[in-house]
Formats: structure tokens, C-alpha cells, sequence
């Protein structure tokens, strides 16, 4: 234990905060501690220690403060990065530097300290990056929260080392120790890439839904006119007038022409590309919080031949781009806050569309039906109406007043 750290001090801004959410839990604490005691026990120097989806920064900034100093730390999310900067600078902690997923976050390390991730194929991405680049004698710690954790977490991790062993769990978190890196096959298993209709998609394990396309992504898809996929045949469109009640706009089909179109929080690029590929003049934003959103969603583009004109961005709620600056957004947000239900992320995103559409663009949105946004989005953006509705999902227009 490290019985000074402020564990208490940490924030996760920029990321949503509320009562019950946390900069820090039980695992973090459980990882440090353990980390220390590997490090001291086997003569690990901070330089030879990797840390991988510290969330707000408390597994590097314990560590660092304990004295280990040139830890590499690699966090998925653009607000995990921020939160940790702010955090260390808060604390007037330094010394420690990031990386990506690479070679560079985890050769010669000998020690990786990871917060189990939600998805078992990023879980498979990270050990195989594990035991392809750290040192042949490297640990990996990985920890989660009792009620999330199954077997199949050990079986991933078994894929990539010779040892996999549980520890006792210690107040609702339990470690996971993986040693005795296993040779790994030529070529990395991420990312892999699966076609759909005339769209290639290509996904890092990190990415929502993989490389399949999401049953909403594809009734916003049908909406836009871009899907074929005919789920709407079961649901129904409602009649869209064009602006000034002229005709340019057919429901179910296609939307008017928008010069700057941003797929806010793009996973995959799905709809940024299929946006492209439909629309040659259009200048087209894909941003999303998750690296490995941002990378797959470069690869997508790419693999569609559309790289040239799909910039990608790695980036909270789209804040690098300028206020006013896109005509048409399209959302598919988040429901789920890390493993709490709370809508803040998609409120976040919904404002972040406010900022981002000059009066008069439009937001396409597509959610699930049981949610009900839409007295929350014309309140943020602005009159909205409804577009389509299938059985699971709802997709709303809203626009910029
Ligand atoms: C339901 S997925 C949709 C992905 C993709 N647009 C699609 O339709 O397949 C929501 C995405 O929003 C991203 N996201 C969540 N909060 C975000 C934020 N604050 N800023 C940017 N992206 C965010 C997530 O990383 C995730 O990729």
C-alpha cells in the first residue's frame, strides 16, 4: 500500500463527473500495490514498467509517486490522457511518458500493469502485444472488478503466455497474473477487417462492435440512403420535407447536400465512409475519443480508398474542431458510462453537436427507442422530429436553431 497517495485528489475531467463516479477504484489500488512489490522483489526499474488502461492516471501517478520513475503508460480514451495530464500537473507529478499500443509502450518492459479492458478482443490485442514486444521474462498484472471479470479474460490471456493464474480477491477486485510470454504468430492479430455490402470495415480490437456493422449504425445508414440493408422494411419513415418545404429531401433516402459532415464518436468509420463514398464533394470528420476507434476508423478509410478526403481525429466530444463549423453531424452515441448506465456520455455528445452545427445544420441521430431523447435534443440543438423508427431503434433529426 502507499498509504500517502491522494487517490482522493484525482478527477476525471474531462470526462463526465457526478457523485457516483470515481477517478479510482479498488483495482488500481490493488495494482499499484502489487506493482510495487514485484518491482521491489525483482529489481524492476520504472523504465522497465508498462502500464496499460489506467483510466484517470491513478496506477502512473501511485507508481510515480512511490518513486519508479519512466513508466510508459498507454490509456485508450483522449479523456483518460487528459485526465492523467491534468491530474499529474495537479499533483506536480511527472517523469512518466505515452504511448500508443506499440513496440515503443512495451519493449524491454518487464513488467505490464493493466486495468482488464471490456472487450475480450481487446483484451486479446493488448496480450498479444504483450508477449510479442515486452522482454521474455515480462509479468503481466491485470485486474478488474469481481463481477466483471470471467473465465474466457483467462483463456484470452492463456492464448498468449504459459501461466495464467488467479489471485485470491481483495474487496470486490481480483488480479490476474500472466507470465512466460508464448512465441506469437507473424503477423499481429489486429486489425481484422470484414465486408458489408460494399463497405470494407476494419477494426482494432478496442472498437465498437468490431468489425461488424451495428444494427442502428445500419437504420441510420438506410435513413442517410447508404445502407441496403432493408432493416427499415419492418419500421417506418416519416415524410422529411426539404428546407423551405421544397422537395430536396427524401426520408429513407437522401439528405440534402452538406459541405462538412462530421461522424461524431466514429468507431469504425462506418458512417463517415459510406458518407464519402456517396458523396465525393463532401468534406468528411470522423472523430472519436477511443485510439483504437481512431485507428480502425483510418483503415477504414483507407481500405475504401477514400483516405484523401475522411480526415480522422483523436479526440473528447470533437473539441479540436471549430464552433459552427459542420453542416451535418451523425451520432450513434454511447449508452453505457464505462460499466455504470448513465446517459452523461451521450449528453456530452449532444452538446458537443450544439458547438460544432452552424444554425440551420441538422443532426441525424440514431438510439435505442426505450431511450427517449428527444425532449433532451431539442432543448440542446433544436426542433426535432422523428425520421425512423424500427422496433430497436429510433433515428431524429434535429435542427441547429
Ligand atoms: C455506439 S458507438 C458508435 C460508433 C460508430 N459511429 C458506429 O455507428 O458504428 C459510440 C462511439 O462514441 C465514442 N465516444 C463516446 N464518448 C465520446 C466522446 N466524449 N468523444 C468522442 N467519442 C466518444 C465511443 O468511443 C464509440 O466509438
Amino acid at each position: 500500500m502507499v498509504p500517502d497517495f491522494p487517490y482522493d485528489r484525482l478527477r476525471r475531467r474531462p470526462d463526465v463527473e457526478a457523485p457516483n463516479l470515481q477517478a479510482h477504484d479498488a483495482t488500481d489500488v490493488l495494482l499499484v500495490d502489487r506493482g510495487l512489490a514485484l518491482a521491489a522483489e525483482h529489481g524492476i526499474s520504472g523504465a522497465e514498467v508498462a502500464v496499460i488502461g489506467d483510466e484517470y492516471g491513478a496506477i502512473t501517478l501511485a507508481l510515480t509517486d512511490a518513486g519508479l520513475a519512466g513508466i510508459r503508460v498507454h490509456q485508450d480514451l483522449a479523456t483518460g490522457r487528459r485526465a492523467l495530464a491534468s491530474n499529474a500537473a495537479e499533483l506536480g507529478l511527472a517523469g512518466f511518458s505515452a504511448h500508443e499500443l506499440d513496440r515503443s509502450l512495451l519493449e524491454g518492459a518487464r513488467l505490464v500493469l493493466m486495468q482488464l479492458p471490456k472487450a475480450l478482443a481487446e483484451l486479446e490485442e493488448i496480450a498479444d502485444a504483450v508477449a510479442r514486444w515486452a522482454a521474455p521474462d515480462a509479468v503481466l498484472v491485470a485486474g478488474g472488478r469481481v463481477k466483471h471479470m470471467t473465465l474466457a479474460q483467462n483463456e484470452v490471456l492463456g492464448r498468449s503466455f504459459g501461466r495464467v493464474q488467479a489471485q485470491r480477491a481483495e474487496r470486490k477486485s481480483r488480479l490476474v497474473i500472466a507470465s512466460e510470454p508464448l512465441p506469437v504468430p507473424a503477423g499481429p492479430p489486429f486489425p481484422v477487417t470484414a465486408q458489408h455490402d460494399g463497405l470494407t470495415l476494419v477494426a482494432h480490437g478496442g472498437a465498437f462492435a468490431g468489425a461488424k456493422l451495428d444494427i442502428g449504425t445500419r437504420v441510420l445508414l438506410d435513413v442517410l440512403g447508404l445502407g441496403g440493408s432493408q432493416l427499415l422494411k419492418n419500421g417506418s419513415c416519416a415524410a422529411v420535407p426539404g428546407p423551405d418545404g421544397a422537395a430536396g429531401r427524401s426520408s429513407c433516402g437522401v439528405v440534402n447536400a452538406a459541405e462538412t459532415v462530421v461522424d461524431l464518436g466514429c468507431g469504425t468509420g462506418a458512417l463517415a465512409v459510406s458518407y464519402a463514398l456517396a458523396h465525393p464533394e463532401a468534406r468528411v470528420i470522423a472523430t472519436d475519443r477511443s485510439a483504437a476507434a481512431a485507428a480502425s476508423a483510418r483503415a477504414t478509410a483507407a481500405a475504401n480508398g477514400v483516405a484523401d478526403r475522411v480526415t480522422v481525429m483523436h479526440d473528447d466530444a470533437a473539441s479540436e474542431l471549430a464552433e459552427g463549423s459542420a453542416d451535418l453531424v451523425l451520432l450513434n452515441p454511447p449508452f453505457h458510462l464505462g460499466s455504470s448506465v448513465h446517459t452523461g456520455a451521450a449528453t456530452r455528445l449532444f452538446e458537443a453537436s450544439a458547438r460544432l452545427l452552424r444554425p440551420g445544420g441538422e443532426l441525424l441521430t440514431v438510439y435505442n427507442s426505450a431511450l427517449g431523447y428527444r425532449a433532451e435534443l431539442t432543448r440542446l440543438i433544436g426542433p426535432t422530429e422523428q425520421l425512423a423508427r424500427t422496433p430497436k431503434f429510433t433515428v431524429m433529426r434535429s435542427v441547429r436553431r
